[in-house]
């Protein structure tokens, strides 16, 4: 039996009542950047072709700043790879940062610079055993393991070096995990730290990464009461002393999603560290900020390059811009990181997809995460994607159907 049901016509219009009205197209910018920031950056793009990103050191210092003032205890190693612009490394290398390199050409990049090899670690777990020697040939004498292959490699081609071994960790909480590819269990590290010892190196310490914007400081937790049992046991078993906690990087920047502030994670990360080690820390702790460093500091400017429904009763209309995947966004896979994306007019809030200009079907940014734009923004139109500092540039690719990689402009200080 079908239950029928008829409607009167005032319930029907009741019905049409109680509809979702859209809202006004509103966006909260001054939470990314300040309003002033922004009417300089629009003023620079008016006569620039798009797409583009524009990177303020000012940012970048204030972020070195805050690390320094919330975790004075650490030493920072910032990671080249999140934005290895020369005038972002110029900037960090005047204010006294250390360097967590990944390959032999982001070292000659930081010895052009001017940047002392004591000042770097080789932060890679996957070197050829050439680039190893060439490392070491140019000075540097820290470095990461977590394979017994490349604890070989280092006892060969960087005889004597500090070398510290990272952990495996699960990345849990955080929106770009780094999980599996990297690290060892401990009873692997007990391992390399053996054989380290055998081959002549020297086992300086502990690494782990706890995931990349990770939300979850608990992480940090996990990861320094294991890094604290290889020191016991360390010390217990091997008589030696570690010295180092490298607690990689993880630090959040400000994307859709809010997070904890810098402050907050740096009191718990404090507590975990008395927690786990008591009143005697180790010697020496490295982290290695990129994301927190560099993130904020960046905005692309881009264009709509076309607004399409796919059928007549298409609920959101498609948003191509002239940067996508490939131009740079490489973290929306999986909608994984969601950058605040602002365009600017009037009218109800539109919700769209949005997708880049190439002709790969993967080059869709946002499909299942709601986004929006006023109902007046048009073909032509400018849109501003914020926080886009850190593995934008660095990942946007060479000439894919033909498309130059992503430019990049340094905004001036307002004084000059
Ligand atoms: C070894 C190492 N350290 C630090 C970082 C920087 O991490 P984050 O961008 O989360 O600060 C990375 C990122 O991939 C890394 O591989």
């Amino acid at each position: 039996m079908h239950n029928v049901c008829a409607w009167s016509s005032k319930e029907l219009s009741q019905i049409e009542e109680v509809r979702p009205v859209k809202n006004a197209y509103s966006f909260p910018l001054e939470n990314f950047i300040s309003r002033e920031k922004f009417e300089r950056i629009k003023e620079f793009s008016r006569d620039k072709e798009t797409p583009f990103l524009i990177i303020d050191l000012d940012i970048i210092k204030k972020n070195y700043e805050d690390l320094k003032t919330y975790l004075p205890w650490a030493t920072i190693y910032y990671a080249v790879k999140a934005n290895p612009d020369d005038a972002v490394i110029s900037l960090l290398r005047d204010l006294g940062s250390n360097f967590d390199v990944a390959s032999r050409y982001e070292l000659d990049q930081l010895l052009r610079l001017g940047i002392s090899p004591d000042r770097m670690s080789f932060g890679n777990t996957i070197k050829k055993e050439k680039d190893i020697a060439y490392f070491y040939e140019k000075g540097v004498r820290l470095f990461v393991t977590d394979s017994i292959n490349d604890v070989d490699k280092l006892s060969r081609a960087a005889p004597g070096s500090k070398v510290f071994f990272r952990l495996l960790t699960e990345g849990l909480g955080a929106d770009w995990p780094l999980s599996k590819k990297f690290g060892s269990h401990p009873d692997l590290a007990r391992q390399l730290i053996k054989t380290a010892i055998r081959f002549g190196l020297e086992p300086y310490g502990i690494s782990f990464h706890p995931g990349s914007q990770q939300r979850d400081v608990g992480q940090w937790s996990s990861a320094l009461t294991i890094a604290a049992q290889l020191f016991n046991w360390a010390r217990h078993d091997l008589k030696i002393d570690l010295k180092l906690i490298n607690m990689g990087g993880g630090f959040p920047a400000n994307y859709l999603d809010p997070t904890d502030p810098l402050q907050q994670y740096a009191e718990d990360i404090k507590r975990f560290l008395d927690n786990s080690f008591g009143l005697v820390w180790p010697e020496k702790i490295i982290i290695e900020p990129g994301r927190s460093m560099a993130g904020d500091a960046g905005v692309i400017v881009t264009e709509i390059v076309n607004i399409a429904k796919k059928s007549v009763h298409d609920r959101y209309p498609w948003v191509f811009l002239d940067i996508g995947k490939f131009g740079g966004l490489i973290e929306t896979l999986g909608e994984s990181i969601k950058y605040p994306i602002y365009f600017e007019g009037q009218g109800s809030a539109e919700e769209i997809i949005l997708a880049g200009p190439t002709c790969d079907s993967m080059d869709i940014l946002y499909e299942r995460t709601p986004y929006f734009m006023p109902s007046s923004a048009k073909v032509g139109d400018k849109a501003y994607i914020l926080t886009t500092g850190a593995y934008t540039q660095s990942y946007s690719s060479i000439y894919f159907n033909g498309f130059p990689p992503l430019k990049s402009y340094i905004l001036q200080s307002a004084e000059g």
